[in-house]
C-alpha cells in the first residue's frame, strides 16, 4: 500500500500539505523509538462517516503517553477534536486515522526528557490489512519463533513505537515463511497475540483469549468482539491459552482495526477446524461489520459522526451511556481477566 502523499495532517495543532510533514533526523524517537500512536477508523455509514470507538481509542494514547511519561496539552475531548476536524479538512468518506505522539528534535541521548512531547494525526485509506479473500476463507499462519516482550520489560499495553521492532520481526519471519501472518507466544510459551492483531479460539462453543497477563495489546476490537459475541449469547473467557490449543481449536481468528476479523484457516500447516471461516467467526465478523458499517443501531454508542451535529450529540449521548454500563461492568468484572 502507498501513499497518495496529498492531503493534509495535523502537526500539532495546525494542518499542514502532507509533502511538509516533516521532522528533523535528529528527532528522539527516530534514535530512540520513543513514540505513542493509535490506529483507529472511520467508515462511510448510510448515516455518514462515522468514527469507531473514537473515544477509548483516544484514550489508550493518553495512557500510552501516561506510562512514557509523555504529557501533552490536550484533553481526550480535545484529541477527537483534532481527529474530526482532520478528517473533516480532507473531506474524507471514510479512513485509517493515525494519531502519534512522539519525543521531537532538541537533543540527543537516552534520556528523553530534554525533548518536546509533538503531536501528529495523519490519515489514509487503508482496505482488508490480510486481503479481502482472507476475510472470507481466512489466512495461513505460522508460530514465530519470536516471543512478545516480557513482562517488565517494554510494556506491553502501551501501543508504543517501539514495541513494534518486535511486531516487525514476527511479521517478517512469517513472509519470508510464505505465511501471511505470525502468532507469536509469550515468554512463558503461552499465546499472546498476531504482530498487529489480538487473537480469539473458540473450543467447544466456548470463546477464549488471552489476558493482558500474556503481553497483549488490549485491543479495543477485542474488548467490541467480546461484548458482541456476549450480546449474542456466547461464554467468553479471557484465559491463558497453551500453544497446542491452537491446533484443536474449532476456529481461530485475528482481531483489530487493521484486521477487523479474520479467519485463521490453518497454523504451521496444521488445518484449524474445518479449514475455512467456522460458523462463531462468521456470526462475529457479521455483528462487527454490521456495526461499524451503520447497518444496526449502535446500541453501544461507539461511533462518532464525523460531519452530521446531530448524528455527533447522538454518539455523545450513547458514549455516556456506554461509560456508565462500563463503570457497572467494572464493579461486575475483575479488570485484568481471570
Ligand atoms: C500488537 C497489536 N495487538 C492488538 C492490536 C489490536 O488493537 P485494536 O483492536 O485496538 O486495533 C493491534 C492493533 O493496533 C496491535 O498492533
Amino acid at each position: 500500500m502507498g501513499f497518495h502523499g496529498t492531503g493534509k495532517i495535523w502537526m500539532n495543532g495546525t494542518l499542514v500539505e502532507w509533502k511538509d510533514a516533516t521532522i528533523h533526523i535528529a528527532s528522539h524517537v527516530i534514535h530512540y523509538g520513543s513514540g505513542v500512536f493509535e490506529g483507529a477508523r472511520c467508515y462511510a455509514t448510510p448515516k455518514g462517516s462515522a468514527c469507531f470507538r473514537l473515544d477509548a481509542h483516544m484514550r489508550r494514547l493518553q495512557l500510552s503517553g501516561k506510562i512514557y511519561r509523555m504529557a501533552y496539552p490536550l484533553d481526550l475531548a480535545g484529541w477527537q477534536n483534532a481527529v474530526l476536524d482532520t478528517i473533516r479538512a480532507n473531506g474524507m468518506k471514510s479512513c485509517y486515522i493515525r494519531p502519534i505522539l512522539y519525543r521531537g528534535y532538541e537533543s540527543l541521548g537516552v534520556n528523553p526528557f530534554t525533548c518536546p512531547v509533538d503531536a501528529a494525526i495523519m490519515l489514509w485509506d487503508w482496505g482488508a490489512y490480510l486481503g479481502k479473500e482472507a476475510l472470507e476463507q481466512g489466512c495461513d499462519v505460522k508460530v514465530a519463533s519470536w516471543s512478545r516482550m516480557a513482562p517488565n520489560t517494554l510494556p506491553a499495553m502501551a501501543k508504543s513505537t517501539a514495541n513494534y521492532a518486535n511486531s516487525a520481526l514476527i511479521k517478517m519471519e512469517a513472509i519470508s515463511d510464505g505465511y501471511s501472518e505470525g502468532i507469536a507466544l509469550d515468554v512463558s510459551g503461552n499465546v499472546s497475540e498476531g504482530s498487529g492483531q489480538n487473537l480469539f479460539i473458540v473450543r467447544d462453543g466456548t470463546i477464549h483469549t488471552p489476558p493482558l497477563g500474556s503481553s497483549i495489546l488490549g485491543g479495543i476490537t477485542r474488548d467490541s468482539i467480546v461484548t458482541l459475541a456476549r450480546d449474542l449469547g456466547h461464554t467468553v473467557a479471557e484465559t491463558i491459552i497453551p500453544r497446542e490449543a491452537l491446533y484443536t481449536a474449532d476456529e481461530v481468528f485475528f482481531v483489530g482495526t487493521a484486521a477487523e476479523v479474520t479467519p485463521v484457516r490453518s497454523i504451521d500447516k496444521i488445518q484449524v477446524g474445518a479449514g475455512h471461516r467456522g460458523p462463531v467467526t462468521a456470526a462475529l465478523q457479521q455483528a462487527f461489520f454490521d456495526v461499524i458499517n451503520g447497518e444496526v443501531p449502535d446500541t453501544h454508542g461507539w461511533l462518532s459522526y464525523v460531519y452530521d451535529e446531530e448524528a455527533q450529540l447522538r454518539a455523545q449521548r450513547g458514549a455516556a451511556r456506554r461509560g456508565r454500563r462500563a463503570a457497572e461492568d467494572q464493579r461486575q468484572v475483575p479488570m485484568f481477566g481471570e
